[in-house]
């Protein structure tokens, strides 16, 4: 972390757009940014009822903003469909026969939907649910790979007023139990399997084995996809192309109120529980609108494509949502970066002529790797604005994204956000702001951030400190889902009425916000989310395990890597064997992105008197191979040296 914070302090290269970017941008120059940005944070109700009157609403609202600390209405008492505004509103306005996803499969299988056609699939697609019984406020756990239907689904669930909640399709049955537990959902669509990396992964299977004991689902929407077998729950599961097939292509959407539900989206906190994040209607979709205007300076004729998942927020706002409120033409892609090989980003940006491109630090990290001849082979010049997006960015990673992926003349929004704050909270404007490698710069209209020490005190320059935001904003959660009380507890009672983050950051002179990481027991794994105490309680629900402490270590493509110090069950043997059966377990219950990097088998933890394990240390540990820290505090002293003497060996 401190290393970090000197090679951020000394990072003088700073890059300006061009006079023809600039020119062209909403936002032209800093002076513009400044009096937008100072009136949007003290008139929000001024601001964003101006970006809001751009989008369709059945019923105008009356107040903006209602702020009840924590709980805030936007919007309110107006009504509107986010599916309408995403769709039916580019047919009606003559963008019918504009392409909305152009989209491929890993295998190579094409498929371009324009505006109309993607209306026809998604109002057929809204009648299979609520032929199916799907009602307003019913929650739909979507489990599917990144194909078109996916966003169909979305959708369709958004256009009847129904809850989706996703979950990522590298996630375990174990995991989709958990989330069905809490979500109640009452219909379920999935695939019969992705493809990745040459393989498809057998969705159905694992939504299967998640059902075993579940009460509350009744439906089961199956997509076919890979032509992989499933197995056909008689009364319960039911073809996507089947159901399709029975129903009307036209379906009249109905208006929600600013505050109904839209969706929720499990993420990791704290504690071993995923954190249900609930976002609702009006103020999510003004706030994803807005930033992809502004941020990604989205335009008619852009070809826009986000790498990530549906299964992540940034495939919620930057994918569905944001894009499509825009009206512009996407890029999709179901498979791997590195399918068959590194290149196939640079051959899909040069086949479609993609212009704005928004990725994860972890891959470009991991296309430098792969060597520059990939990228060499392919035309890029088609690209006009480059984003990323989930971790701080390495100034080395960020320098080679601007000259070898954008030559040059590229801006980069390095975007700081987070699953609770629905949009973006913290980027450069492409048009004016000055950037720097490592830096996500200055807050987005409407955003009041600041760096707080202990104390509550604004921070000086370059003094780390909590990153919070003071005042409410229109994408911002409106609860955990069913957790008021954690809700509270885990992001408003830092500073009173002021959102915590849960990041270390610093401000420059300029004002830029430098984000150097989570402060909590979060780790940031490849630009996902993963708890600690998540990867622990996985590890003991091992036969052989008896406790474990995890931490996490710099890791060059991941960003962290998860180590896991794990003491067995008296009477068992830490055999290599055993080893990989507790890595594969971690695997099984959470998903694959959670398999520890490395094992240590350990007679004892590091622990204080009191009992506590002392993670700090572990910490410490991996990332230098010593410990200094102060050890007084531990019960056995011979713990760390043990340890020092294994980590070494690795
Ligand atoms: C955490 C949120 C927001 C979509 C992807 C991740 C880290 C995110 C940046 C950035 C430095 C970043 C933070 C944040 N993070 N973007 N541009 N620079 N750090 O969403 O899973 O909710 O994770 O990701 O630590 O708290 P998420």
């Amino acid at each position: 972390m401190s290393k970090n914070i000197e090679s951020h302090l000394s990072e003088d290269r700073e890059f300006k757009p061009s006079k023809e970017f600039s020119k062209q941008a909403r936002v032209s120059s800093m002076a513009q940014y400044k009096r937008m940005h100072k009136e949007s944070v003290e008139r929000p109700d001024l601001f964003w009822a101006r970006e809001a009157r751009e989008l369709h609403w059945d019923k105008k609202w009356g107040k903006v903003l209602e702020w009840k600390a924590p709980y805030a209405k936007w919007f309110v008492g107006g009504r509107t469909n986010v599916c309408v505004n995403c769709v039916d509103r580019h047919v009606t306005e003559g963008r019918g026969n504009k392409a909305a996803i152009i989209w491929e499969g890993e295998p190579g299988d094409k498929r371009t939907l324009t505006y109309k056609q993607l209306q026809r699939e998604v109002c057929r697609f809204a009648n299979v649910l609520e032929s199916n019984g799907v009602k307003s406020k019913d929650r739909v756990l979507i489990y599917m790979p990144m194909v078109v239907e996916a966003t169909v689904a979305m959708l369709a669930c958004a256009r009847i007023g129904a809850v989706h909640s996703i979950v990522f399709g590298g996630f375990s049955a174990e995991s989709i139990k958990d989330r069905l537990d809490d979500s109640e959902a009452k219909v379920v669509i999935t695939a019969d399997g992705g493809w990745r990396r040459g393989g498809v992964v057998d969705l159905k299977a694992n939504i299967d084995e998640a059902l075993k004991k579940d009460k509350s689902v009744e439906k089961v929407i199956v997509l076919k996809r890979t032509e992989n077998k499933v197995k056909m729950t008689k009364g319960r599961d039911v073809w996507w192309h089947e159901e399709t097939a029975k129903v009307a292509a036209t379906h009249k959407a109905k208006s929600f109120d600013s505050e109904h539900p839209l969706f929720i989206l499990y993420t990791s906190g704290s504690t071993g529980k995923p954190k249900g994040i609930l976002h609702t209607t009006g103020g999510y979709m003004v706030n994803t609108y807005a930033t992809c205007k502004y941020i990604f300076d989205m335009k008619d004729d852009d070809v826009y494509w986000c790498t990530a998942d549906v299964g992540w927020i940034t495939g919620h706002s930057y994918i569905t949502y944001g894009p499509m409120l825009n009206g512009v033409t996407q890029v999709m892609y179901e498979g791997a970066p590195n399918y068959p090989d590194f290149s196939r980003f640079w051959q899909i940006v040069e086949e479609y002529s993609v212009t704005i491109f928004y990725t994860a630090p972890t891959a470009i990290r991991a296309f430098i790797k792969a060597g520059d001849e990939l990228v060499d082979k392919h035309d890029l010049s088609s690209l006009r604005l480059l984003g990323t997006v989930g971790e701080p960015i390495n100034p080395e990673a960020w320098m080679w994204y601007y000259n070898k992926i954008g030559g040059g003349r590229c801006p980069i929004v390095d975007t700081w956000w987070q699953t609770e704050t629905g949009a973006i909270m913290i980027s450069p404007l492409p048009g004016c702001t000055p950037i720097k490698p490592g830096t996500a710069t200055q807050p987005f209209f409407g955003i009041d951030a600041a760096i707080l020490d202990e104390e509550g005190n604004e921070c000086k320059a370059n003094e780390g400190g909590r990153l919070v935001i003071r005042k409410p904003w229109p994408g911002m959660l409106r609860t955990i889902y069913k957790d008021k009380k954690r809700y509270r507890d885990t992001y408003w009672s830092d500073y009173p009425g002021m959102y915590t983050a849960g990041d270390g950051a610093r401000r420059d002179r300029k004002g830029n916000f430098w984000i150097v990481g989570r402060l909590d027991d979060v780790l940031n794994v490849s630009g996902h989310r993963l708890g600690t105490a998540e990867v622990e309680s996985a590890l003991v629900s091992h036969d052989a395990v008896a406790e474990a402490a995890v931490v996490g270590r710099p890791h060059e493509i991941k960003g962290q890597a998860v180590c896991a110090f794990v003491t067995l069950k008296s009477g068992i043997e830490g055999t290599d064997e055993l080893l990989k059966e507790v890595r594969n377990h971690v695997g099984k219950v959470i998903g694959a992105i959670a398999k520890p990097d490395d094992v240590y088998f350990t007679p004892v933890l590091p622990k204080t008197r009191s009992g506590k394990i002392m993670r700090r240390l572990l910490k410490e540990l991996v990332a230098t191979g010593k410990v200094t820290g102060n050890t007084t505090t531990l019960e056995d002293a011979n713990v760390v040296k043990s340890l020092q003497k294994q980590v070494a060996k690795k």
